[in-house]
């Protein structure tokens, strides 16, 4: 079976696929070049840099399979893949612990101004009076979505001392509780009582600008906020807006709604943080999120079920 995988993944993964006898292409194609040579494959694999638009897919002959070594399978058009039989696979928790701590270091570097530390340093400059930061202990971190990663990030947040508060409208008190999260039932109650907001939830059509200007509104002078999730969740505009302004104290995004981003104003201001999404590019999770994926992609060719199906109720209806 001929596989290609078109974003860079895990060794570990492409040598598993190679175990099970497969024959493994890495090429990092763009659209047009990925359009003209899909058909030759019966599984494709990729991370987020690759666009599956419904164009490829409807060329993909002999694609039984996609494999997304990650979560978010938003760069994938699911419809189109599964009215062609071709099914989509992930790795979801490949990257959890790596998101989650991402997520924590960004509280951590915007409470105490190490991007700007770091930079001025090396301007020559001391600004050790201007550079006071803040403790998170003691603080509210808001999480809106508390699946895996927003559950990791609330478990490793408590050992700095913070409270917990969650927004997730498909889990209950209870399922929270357990976790050691208050459940708030209004997005915009948790704008207004957490020091920190950090986003765990994927971005579609009812989450596109969820977080808009009217919720950054009823953020604190002092709180932050973190993507690590996908960008396309808070309105880039309305960001601007409040940080510009410094009604909140500040923001780290490490997804943009165009990736990578051109010329976005945010980068102009000095209250923004930027990471070029980093949340799942550990070793180690690479490692799980690849290998994750290579399995679930065998399972498929071989005929077996796989854990990870993300179109499976769109398939089997
Ligand atoms: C994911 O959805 O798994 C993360 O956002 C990581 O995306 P990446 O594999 O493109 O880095």
């Amino acid at each position: 079976m001929k596989i290609l995988v078109t974003d860079k993944i895990a060794d570990e993964a492409i040598e598993l696929l190679k175990k099970e006898g497969m024959d493994v292409t890495f090429k990092e194609m763009e659209h047009d070049e990925l359009l003209e040579n899909i058909r030759r494959y019966d599984a494709l694999i990729v991370r987020s840099r690759t666009k599956v638009t419904s164009d490829i897919i409807e060329n993909a002959e002999n694609l039984k399979v996609i494999g997304r070594a990650g979560i978010g399978v938003d760069n994938i058009d699911i419809e189109t893949a599964s009215k062609h039989g071709i099914k989509v696979v992930n790795a979801p928790t490949g990257a959890t612990i790596s998101v989650a701590e991402l997520a924590i270091a960004h509280m951590l570097s915007l409470s105490r101004h190490l991007t700007i530390a770091d930079s001025t340093m090396k301007q020559g400059r001391w600004e050790k009076k201007k550079l006071k930061g803040v403790e998170l202990h003691g603080k509210t971190l808001g999480l809106v979505g508390c699946g895996n990663i927003g559950r990791k990030t609330a478990e490793l947040a408590k050992a700095f001392n913070m409270k917990i508060i969650g927004y997730d409208p498909f889990l209950s008190k209870e399922d929270l509780e357990k976790y050691g999260i208050e459940k708030i039932d209004e997005l915009k109650d948790l704008m207004s009582k957490a020091d920190y907001i950090s986003l765990h939830l994927p971005h579609t059509r009812e989450t596109h600008h969820l977080i808009n200007a009217e919720m950054l509104e009823n953020m604190k002078p002092t709180a932050y906020i973190i993507n690590c999730a996908r960008g396309g969740i808070i309105d880039e505009d309305a960001l601007y807006d409040v940080l510009k302004d410094k009604k909140i104290a500040g923001a780290a995004l490490d997804v943009f709604e165009k990736e990578p981003p051109v010329d976005n104003p945010l980068f102009s201001l000095e209250n923004l943080v930027a990471t070029p999404h980093l949340g799942a590019s550990t070793i180690e999770g690479q490692i799980r999120a690849g290998t994750v994926c290579a399995e679930q992609v065998i399972k498929t060719l071989k005929g077996e079920t796989p854990d990870y199906w993300v179109n499976r109720k769109l398939m089997e209806k």
